[in-house]
């Protein structure tokens, strides 16, 4: 239902473009990851999918439906979005500003209230504390968490996120893009999220696309961006020094280990992605290590120097 084409969309302020023919495809209960310099269009491309900003020329789908045959406040409630830097109601209370969206679709009061706790509760903000606070009292964190909070209030099937997590230490982002991935497995969310961070964009996107200057250099899963970067820019984007480790953070250890072997004094949990894995055995001071299932039965095995193989480029 919420598979998002766009197409050929450009978006021009007077003379300058600063959206340009851009076209990609983002599958319904998928994260796509929007990342590129400032300036170069992320925020207006999102905005053009809930037309909070009119396209110029080209269409885009939701659904299979073109956005432009749906009055823009019903895709709107239907589309979930967290703006960039929160913009919560300054005169609404935290708990008001997340019932929002339930509201205008007339929930009833009950099922709105237990919806807002719900939401408080996931994002770690106690609702004795905070349901009654207004926006000002709270801290940028805790205003971005209920701004996230209220874009998922409604359990909408597709979610615009800008920038949702800039302003949370890294312990929390860490917590809430586990979070936003729990939820998006949970309800097979379809996501579109602009991050600046690229850690953000390889833990969470399906598919990253990277913008310049308006334009769409490249669309594509966080292996292709790593290994077959299409333009110097996506290249340097994604830094040069560190992509071997990018990459192995990208691969589950159950999917590179080798058969188990008995007497090895390490165990390893195969949830481990590849980098995590060789980032513990540097510590323990192990060449090579057991790997574990859930229940702590041995499956394989894994050593440093396959790590070091698995790393390089192909
Ligand atoms: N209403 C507007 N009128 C004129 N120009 C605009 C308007 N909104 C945005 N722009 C211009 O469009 C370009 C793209 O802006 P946009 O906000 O989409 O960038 P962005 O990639 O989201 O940047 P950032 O990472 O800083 O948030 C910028 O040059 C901006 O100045
Ligand atoms: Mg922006």
């Amino acid at each position: 239902m919420s598979k998002i084409e766009i197409r050929n969309v450009t978006k021009r302020y007077g003379s300058a473009t600063v959206v340009d023919n851009v076209s990609m495809s983002v599958e319904k209960g998928s994260i796509t990851v929007v990342v590129g310099t400032s300036g170069s269009g992320k925020s207006t491309l999102m905005r053009m999918i809930n037309r909070l900003v009119p396209i110029t020329e080209g269409q885009i789908f939701v659904g299979g439906q073109n956005i432009m045959d749906v009055p823009a406040t019903e895709l709107r409630r239907k589309i979930g979005y967290a703006i960039q830097g929160h913009g919560l109601f300054p005169h609404r209370t935290v708990a008001q500003n997340i019932a929002t969206v339930p509201q205008l679709l007339g929930w009833d009061a009950a099922r709105t209230d237990s919806r807002v706790t719900e939401l408080l509760g996931l994002f770690n903000l106690d609702p004795a504390t905070f349901a009654e606070k207004y926006p000002h009292q709270l801290s940028g964190g805790q205003q971005q968490r209920v701004g996230v909070a209220r874009a998922l209030a409604a359990e909408p099937e597709l979610l615009l996120m800008d920038e949702p997590f800039g302003a949370l230490d890294p312990v929390i982002r860490g917590k809430a893009q586990d979070d936003l991935l729990a939820i998006q497995k949970q309800f097979g969310t379809t996501v579109v999220l602009v991050t600046h961070d690229m850690d953000e964009a390889f833990h969470l996107g399906n598919q990253i696309a990277v913008m310049s200057e308006g334009k769409l250099l490249q669309c594509s899963t966080p292996e292709k961006i790593l290994t077959e970067p299409s333009d110097p820019f996506v290249q340097q984007l994604t830094g040069t020094s560190d992509r071997a480790l990018k990459l192995m953070s990208l691969t589950p250890l159950k999917d590179s280990m080798e058969p188990a072997k008995s007497g090895l004094p390490y165990s390893l949990a195969q949830s481990l992605n590849l980098r995590d894995a060789l980032a513990e055995m540097i510590w323990q001071g192990v060449d090579e290590a057991a790997v574990q299932d859930a229940n702590k039965a041995a499956v394989g095995s894994i050593s440093m120097n396959r790590l070091i193989e698995l790393g390089r480029k192909a």
